[in-house]
């Protein structure tokens, strides 16, 4: 995006510990703004299992609308436990995610200097990649129905719609992703041609056509299943995974793990040419809510990738630095309650480092 003076940016706290997240990401933003010379005006917007309570309302038209008026959206969480599973992850989360035809989750997996990976023998310098996850079709689209439910001959048919526009979209972002990443230059197709003959064959044909707009590319294949085994075996041979919608929701939480957890985990909704949205992809872990303890650093991190998106390299580099020196030099665990440090005193570590870098 071009860079600019001001920045409005649409703030969706939403629910569980996503305020707590929220506010500490929009420290370390302000801090970086400041340094960096330019604003963010921040809007809130109230959208969550609280309105949903409150009102009945989960996405009104004219909220969403105005969201896509914004320079890019910060999200801190979905989902209550008063509220029944779907609604709002459904009518609220991935409503957004369709309706700003944000067609990309990028979910970066990256094991930070002094972050315990579960894994054993495997340190940062194995565990740096970048999982491409196509975000509006596949079993997300909705398509499908019940037939005689409620019966003892119930049918529910639940269809993976991958259109060869969605699915090379997605392909063509990954491959221009991991050229600009320039690291490895090494892209994996994540499917499963075996069994799902049909959807991932459009997929692997989509991708080595469009592999030859891209010769600098090393390009790769991994069944769904074979990419679980490798990412524990043999993560560094990763460098940039395109996935479908539901692999790379799978993937992504194995990676989280491997990365040193939800706490430390980013994801950016990614439309090229319209409104992006940014979030921590940990959920709004109701248990822990309003008591200060949950990990800030994936909201501070998805702050970090909607700078990048908004072209503001050099401040985000400084967020990232922070969040560096934060693990490295001060957290004892990445683990809620077990920081050594409360929510708000980890956002103002991170603001201290922000502050005092030259
Ligand atoms: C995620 C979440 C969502 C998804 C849910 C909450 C709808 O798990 O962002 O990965 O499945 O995409
Ligand atoms: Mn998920």
């Amino acid at each position: 995006m071009e860079r600019k003076n001001t920045y409005n940016i649409a703030v969706i706290p939403g629910d569980g510990t996503g305020p707590e997240v929220i506010r500490e990401a929009i420290k370390a933003l302000n801090t970086v703004a400041e340094k960096g010379g330019f604003q963010l005006r921040l809007v809130y917007f109230d959208l969550g299992g609280e309105r949903y309570l409150r009102t009945g309302d989960v996405l009104p038209s004219g909220v969403l609308a105005e969201l896509k008026t914004y320079d890019a959206i910060l999200l801190g969480a979905i989902g209550h436990p008063e509220v029944k599973p779907g609604i709002l992850e459904k009518g609220l989360l991935l409503e957004l995610r369709f309706q700003l035809d944000q067609y990309i989750n990028l979910r970066p997996v990256i094991l930070y200097p002094g972050v315990e990976t579960p894994l054993k023998n495997k340190g940062p310098e194995d565990i740096d990649f970048v999982v491409v996850r196509e975000n509006t079709e596949g079993l997300y689209a909705g398509s499908g129905g019940f037939l005689r439910k409620g019966t003892p001959h119930e049918v529910a048919i639940q269809e993976s719609v991958n259109t060869r526009l969605g699915v090379e979209r997605c392909i063509r972002y990954a491959f221009e992703f991991c050229r600009h990443r320039n690291k490895r230059k090494k892209l994996t197709l994540c499917g499963k041609t075996n069994v799902l003959t049909y959807a991932f064959d459009l997929w692997e044909r989509a991708f080595y056509e469009v592999a030859k707009e891209y010769p600098d590319i090393q390009t790769d294949y991994a069944h769904v299943d074979a990419t679980c085994m490798w990412m524990v075996k043999n993560p560094e041979w990763f460098d940039v995974i395109v996935t479908d919608n539901m692999f790379g929701d799978i993937i992504t939480d194995l990676g989280a793990m491997i990365q040193g957890g939800m706490g430390i985990a980013a994801g950016g909704n990614i439309n090229p040419h319209g409104v992006s949205m940014f979030e921590p992809i940990g959920g709004s872990a109701p248990k822990y809510a309003g008591k200060n303890i949950i990990n800030p650093l994936a909201a501070i991190a998805a702050g970090q990738m909607m700078l990048e998106h908004l072209g503001e390299e050099r401040a985000a580099g400084r967020v990232e630095d922070a969040i560096r020196k934060v693990l490295l030099n001060d957290l004892k665990s990445l683990s809620a309650g077990q920081m050594g440090y409360s929510t708000g005193e980890v956002g103002d570590l991170v603001v201290q480092y922000i502050s005092r870098e030259v």
